[in-house]
């Protein structure tokens, strides 16, 4: 592992001032000339057919270039089909047919000389449908899910030992079931789209976090040899899982540029955000405990069934977080799915971690409760000295340290394990906890440096096909190759979002900031050898790297490395770890719940940036906060149409539901990932901070809150019999 001299050192985002001065240019901002504006048309129902499509008079509204329908749309031949017979991910050939699966669903493309003659124009647009009833309602429909996925070997259900065992051998159970509601995204930065082709070769200015995922898809939608499609996305204003695939509106966009031959824009509204570029599904988490009369786990089930679309399959695997947290020796995960007339899942932050952690992490606190044993100890007393799922030691593991330093510094010995026990006039206050973890995958990404000395100054450029989706890449690679190179900061310049620059696998799954620091790294170290050999230096002796480049006669050298996982890192299991602590204040009449202190600890190896890290981190709970208190997509389940259709409807928390959050980075060295010892982040923040929050309410009420999120209305409807 490399030893890093600039630990953590909190520079501001290096392309900040480009940012605040409206310089940066997000996906919509290109000044692409003659561009013209595409403005997606939505099905307004869920199930059925476009009887008749009335296109006459948009067409003839002012500024109107082209309506694309299925009626005239290029053919794009047969969708490829997976394992499942499902389309595979992101690769729906958009206006083949007039059947409709989902709300929302694009049925054309209105392209105008601006935007708002394209909107206005698709407004003129009149459309009958054959209406079918669709498979919206969760409760109706979950008794059809069923196993997905068939074609994978492995499959996705895992188990260990025996199940059965492990509850007969239990003294005390846990039975439970926890919902967590469909959920969305919401960017920002909503998705925007500018294709342009010059003859054969497409560029496409998009708001992707992996570049490569969009080429795949493109290539594969419109039959085009992948070399000959670029994708730039300098910029990115969040993105959450929403931009790691191409949706629809992309292909809308390179559709309507191939037929009328000029670049065409579209940039989705708010409300097509709701419908039309993912979320996160109802998961529903039948979890099964059992501890015998040591406080022992002896037996854990965790079978989740959520809901797919009709025509494409995502399963989140919120099970998985119970494979690996704690030491139980006869587990269960399985995943089931139905399908549903409702858009397809997508993976959403910490897919998998976000609700699983919700369910394990309450059922824990649920089983301590029982046992009469405060949480904390009862964690520590199941802590895993291996991965039990992998059987391979941890690369790292702290999440006995993150819990008893969260504990000390969050004052957690005020807590009373009786719940109730804290009244303060209307108030009921109370303390919860939750340990959490999200995987630290590492991906393999290379990088070009090009190094010039102009007097005594040398420049450096880094350049990777990374992106920046608001996480710090520009400036933790920048932080990293002035490192390496033994220069200032300010000296090292950074391009990316650019796909044609050396390959990685862009932002997702926590990798972005350990994997585009090691391809710095890496390439900053191969220029340091290579110059070193052509000057004839020993490589162990210290020189400048402006003393190098003239050693080596060179006032400009350029390369191009690969950053490879460590060596031993398979014989690991990579998860960063942490804890959330929470005060809660529970208005019981009024069913309000206030937070205003939640302290967490996080143990991710090598942080890099202590100002970017910690304000994902801090991202990541307000995301928590949210998942727990107010994020909720509701459908109207007779039509599949949405109630909340744009930000206004769909609850984030404000600024006045954030009390305090204080996080504490424990100092970790993972010697057993890669060459920067750097863990995910991004992830861990939301990872169980619902639970934290609810096991609060618990020990404030006497209440279990198993139905996310916690309105008042819900608040006030628990009426489980209090605890005491
Ligand atoms: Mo993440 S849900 O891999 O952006």
């Amino acid at each position: 592992m490399k030893d890093y001299k600039l630990l953590g050192s909190p520079e501001s985002r290096i392309e900040g001032y480009l940012k605040v001065t409206g310089k940066a240019k997000y996906s919509a901002e290109f000044p692409i000339p003659n561009a013209l504006y595409g403005f997606p048309v939505r099905s307004t129902i869920s199930k059925g057919s476009i009887a008749t499509i009335d296109t006459e008079k948009a067409e003839a509204s002012e500024g109107v270039v082209k309506i694309i329908t299925y009626k005239n749309a290029l053919d794009l031949g047969e969708d490829k089909k997976n394992d499942s017979g499902k389309i595979s991910e992101g690769t729906r050939k958009v206006l083949q047919d007039n059947v409709i699966k989902s709300y929302g669903q694009y049925i054309g493309i209105v392209v105008a000389e601006t935007f708002e003659q394209a909107r206005a124009a698709s407004r003129m647009i009149e459309v009958t449908y054959n209406e079918e009833k669709p498979v919206i309602s969760f409760e109706e429909n979950r008794n059809k899910a069923y196993k997905p996925d068939p074609g994978r070997p492995s499959g996705i259900d895992t188990s260990r030992g025996s199940l059965e065992q492990g509850i007969n051998e239990a003294t005390t159970m846990v039975d439970e079931v926890y919902n967590t509601p469909i959920e969305v995204h919401n960017p920002m930065e909503p998705h925007a789209t500018i294709a342009v082709f010059e003859g054969e070769k497409l560029t496409i200015y998009d708001t992707s976090q992996m570049l490569y995922r969009t080429i795949d898809a493109v290539a594969e939608v419109f039959s085009m040899p992948k070399e000959d499609i670029k994708v730039i996305a300098t910029f990115i204003g969040g993105g959450f899982g929403s931009k790691l695939r191409a949706w629809e509106h992309v292909m809308l966009t390179i559709l309507a540029a191939k037929m009328l031959d000029k670049p065409v824009k579209t940039a989705i509204t708010r409300q097509m955000m709701q419908t039309n570029a993912g979320m996160r599904q109802h998961n529903r988490q039948h979890i099964r405990l059992g501890a015998n009369d040591s406080a022992r786990l002896t037996a854990l089930a965790h079978e989740v069934v959520s809901h797919t679309a009709v025509d494409e399959l995502y399963v989140e695997k919120s099970g998985y977080y119970s494979r690996s947290m704690y030491a139980v020796p006869n587990t269960l995960v399985t995943h089931r799915v139905y399908d549903t007339n409702i858009q397809v899942p997508s993976s959403m932050r910490a897919p998998g971690e976000a609700p699983g952690s919700f369910a394990l992490e309450s059922a824990m606190d649920e089983m301590a409760h029982k046992l009469n044993m405060d949480p904390i100890e009862f964690r520590i007393k199941n802590e895993p000295e291996k991965d039990p799922h992998t059987d391979k030691p941890w690369s790292s593991r702290s999440l006995i340290e993150c819990m008893k330093v969260g504990a000390e510094k969050f004052g957690w010995e005020r807590r009373k394990q009786e719940p109730r026990s804290n009244p303060d006039g209307n108030w009921l206050i109370g303390y919860g906890m939750a340990g959490a973890s999200r995987g630290a995958p590492y991906q393999q990404a290379s990088s070009r440096l090009i190094l010039n000395k102009k007097g005594d100054e040398v420049t450096a450029t880094v350049e990777m096909a990374a992106t920046d989706i608001g996480t710090g890449s520009y400036t933790i690679i920048a932080q990293t190759a002035a490192n390496t190179l033994g220069i200032p900061v300010d000296q090292v310049e950074v391009h990316i979002g650019d796909s044609s620059l050396p390959k990685t696998p862009g932002s997702g799954g926590s990798w972005g900031a350990g994997t585009f620091s090691s391809a710095a790294d890496a390439v900053c170290e191969k220029v340091i050898k290579d110059l070193k050999e052509k000057a004839g230096i020993a490589t162990d002796q210290e020189i400048s790297i402006g003393d190098l480049l003239d050693a080596a006669k060179l006032d400009t050298y350029k390369a191009v490395a690969t950053a490879m996982a460590d060596d031993d890192a398979s014989n690991y299991s990579h998860y960063s770890f942490g804890a959330h602590f929470v005060e809660v204040w529970v208005d019981e009449k009024l069913g309000i719940v206030k937070i205003p202190h939640v302290l967490s600890t996080a143990a991710v190896g090598t942080v890099l940036n202590q100002k970017t890290a910690r304000s994902q981190v801090l991202g990541g709970i307000i995301f928590g906060l949210g998942q727990a208190m107010t994020e909720e997509t509701l459908l109207d389940e007779r039509y599949g149409s949405y109630v909340t259709r744009t930000l206004a409807d769909y609850h984030v928390p404000v600024n006045l539901d954030i009390g305090k959050i204080d996080l504490h980075f424990i100092p970790e060295k993972d010697e057993h990932i890669n060459r920067m010892g750097v863990k995910g982040i991004g992830e861990l923040g939301i990872s169980s901070v619902a639970a934290a929050i609810t096991n609060a309410i618990f020990n404030a009420t006497g209440k279990r809150a198993r139905n996310l999120p916690v309105t008042p209305a819900k608040m006030i409807a628990i009426d489980e019999s209090v605890a005491v």
